[in-house]
């Protein structure tokens, strides 16, 4: 099984960077990128690097040194999905809006559409990879959809044949590259050991034989689900007491110090936050809960279920807090918002905190300026549903506007903050942490608050500008 043709299909957040890596330290193997989005497809061939769909560091450099060479992006499923020995579906698998399951289950139609045009167009002996997060016993579903082409023989002499292999991605957005290029571990589930091999190599030729692990293929799956059940558990954990730690006057992030230098918790992954985002943990949990019920497992259902309900609380909890210390009402009251992804370092806002957290503030007629150094105002428009004030597109002033209970972007931090009454971090940005205070003080609307959420403004400085400051988790 010697593989020397890669097709992937979905060129999304997943799909995209792993082949680039994957292109990148294996130049003897041709990739193939495909998805049926034509306008995802041209901006990952655009010429313009910085036009690359998905914003991840070092990702335009690798792309940059490997497109056109050993690493293509294409429309075409039909014609690499043919050549190729090996198929990685990454296509998204969201949670089901209708039907049963909805709200919890995963959909799994374009998994299920992707397995139907592989059985159609593959030939020879082809391994199919599983890279999207999937349900427990989805490569069973897969595999039969292949083996209606196996048994039918279509016109081929021999095969198509098959084998399913589970490889689910643990990278993290914002640092996909580094995560691909030095992975804690690589999860292959599968139970053809020749095919396992196959698979291997690719990854034995930058990542230590001793960090490929081999599972059956259930257990693959489920890993997957488990390890973003309990990191998000974690976050869940520690903003649970932060809420405490202000009730009582503890400081969470000392809480944290403390509890993460026990080697048996470990220090990471304690940063109390607005509550957690991104496209995976809580799609994942309720995947979780929907199985465990499924099997009759109720209490494994509600303990996980509680992770997802403590988030959202959390969220409405900042929201709360923040109309409490404004007088108790936001009613034509501006608003800086700095941060719109669902963390640093991407443009990503899929079930960010701040989706939930601007809709609070706006209902209770707050006029948001929202920064973000990488999400677009299309996006945020898409995700709040909400149309944006058009005066102040370009982030200029508020005095114009007398609208309640709106939003718009503001490209500087400094027209966002000019007569503001409070400032709202939601990201963790690094430039959020250079701001002049002083500079901002002077601009506000005073009393002024400053709320920080992702806890990485230096207090005494905003505390010297003259303004009242408030911190996650500090009581
Ligand atoms: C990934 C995983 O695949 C998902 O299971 C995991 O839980 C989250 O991360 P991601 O790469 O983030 O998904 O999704 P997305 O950025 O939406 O990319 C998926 C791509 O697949 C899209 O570009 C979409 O156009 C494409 N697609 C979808 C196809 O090419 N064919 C289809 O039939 C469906
Ligand atoms: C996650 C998993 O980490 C990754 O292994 C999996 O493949 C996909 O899901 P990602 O969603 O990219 O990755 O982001 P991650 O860094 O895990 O952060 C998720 C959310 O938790 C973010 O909203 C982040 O801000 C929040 N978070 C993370 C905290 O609030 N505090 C922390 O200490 C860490």
């Amino acid at each position: 099984m010697k593989i020397n043709n890669i097709c992937c299909i979905g060129a999304g957040y997943v799909g995209g960077p792993t082949m680039s890596v994957i292109a990148d330290r294996c130049p003897h193997i041709q990739v193939n990128v495909v998805d049926i989005n034509q306008e995802r497809i041209n901006s990952w061939n655009d010429s313009n690097l910085m036009n690359l769909p998905i914003y991840e560091p070092g990702l335009d450099q690798i792309v940059g040194r490997c497109r056109g060479k050993n690493l293509h992006f294409s429309t075409d499923l039909e014609r690499h999905i043919s050549q190729a020995d090996m198929i990685f579906i990454s296509v998204n698998t969201p949670t089901k809006t209708k039907g049963i399951g909805a709200g919890k289950a995963s959909d799994l139609k374009w998994v299920e559409a992707s397995a139907r045009k592989v059985a159609s167009f593959a030939r020879g002996h082809t391994i199919v990879v599983e890279k999207s997060t999937l349900p427990v016993r989805t490569a069973e579903v897969i595999q039969q959809i292949l083996q209606v082409e196996e048994r039918s023989g279509k016109k081929q002499e021999q095969g198509p044949t098959f084998d399913v292999l589970s490889n689910p991605e643990f990278l993290s957005e914002g640092s996909a590259v580094k995560d691909l290029e030095e992975p804690d571990r690589v999860l292959i589930g599968g139970d053809n050991d020749e095919a396992i091999e196959a698979l291997s190599r690719i990854y034995k030729k930058w990542v230590p034989e001793e960090n490929i692990l081999h599972t059956n293929i259930w257990s693959s799956e489920l890993a997957k689900l488990t390890a973003n059940a309990f990191l998000a558990q974690r976050i869940s954990s520690i903003n649970s007491i932060a809420a405490l730690c202000e009730a009582t006057g503890g400081d969470v992030r000392e809480v944290a110090r403390a509890i993460g230098s026990d080697s048996r918790i470990g220090a990471r992954f304690l940063d109390s936050g607005p509550g957690f985002g991104g496209s995976c943990f809580k799609k994942d949990i309720l995947n979780l809960v929907y199985l465990s019920r499924f099997f009759g497992l109720s209490e494994v259902a509600d303990f996980w279920g509680g992770v997802v309900t403590l988030n959202q609380w959390h969220q409405h909890r900042v929201s709360t807090l923040i109309v409490k210390k404004l007088f108790g009402t936001l009613a034509s009251k501006k608003i800086a918002v700095l941060g719109f992804a669902f963390k640093a370092n991407t443009n990503d806002t899929r079930e960010s905190a701040a989706i939930q957290i601007c809709k609070d503030l706006i209902d209770e007629g707050a006029i948001l300026f929202i920064h973000d150094p990488k999400a677009s105002p299309n996006q945020i428009e898409i995700d709040l549903g909400i149309k944006p004030l058009d005066k102040c597109i370009d982030g200029s002033n508020s005095k114009e506007t007398s609208k309640d209970g709106t939003w718009c972007f503001a490209s500087k931090i400094i027209d966002a903050a000019d007569q503001a009454d409070a400032i709202l971090v939601l990201t963790e940005w690094e430039e959020y942490t250079q701001i002049n205070w002083l500079e901002i003080a002077n601009r506000m609307r005073k009393p002024a608050w400053v709320f920080d959420s992702r806890s990485i403004l230096k207090y005494e400085e905003v505390i010297h500008a003259g303004l009242n400051f408030w911190r996650i988790g500090m009581g």
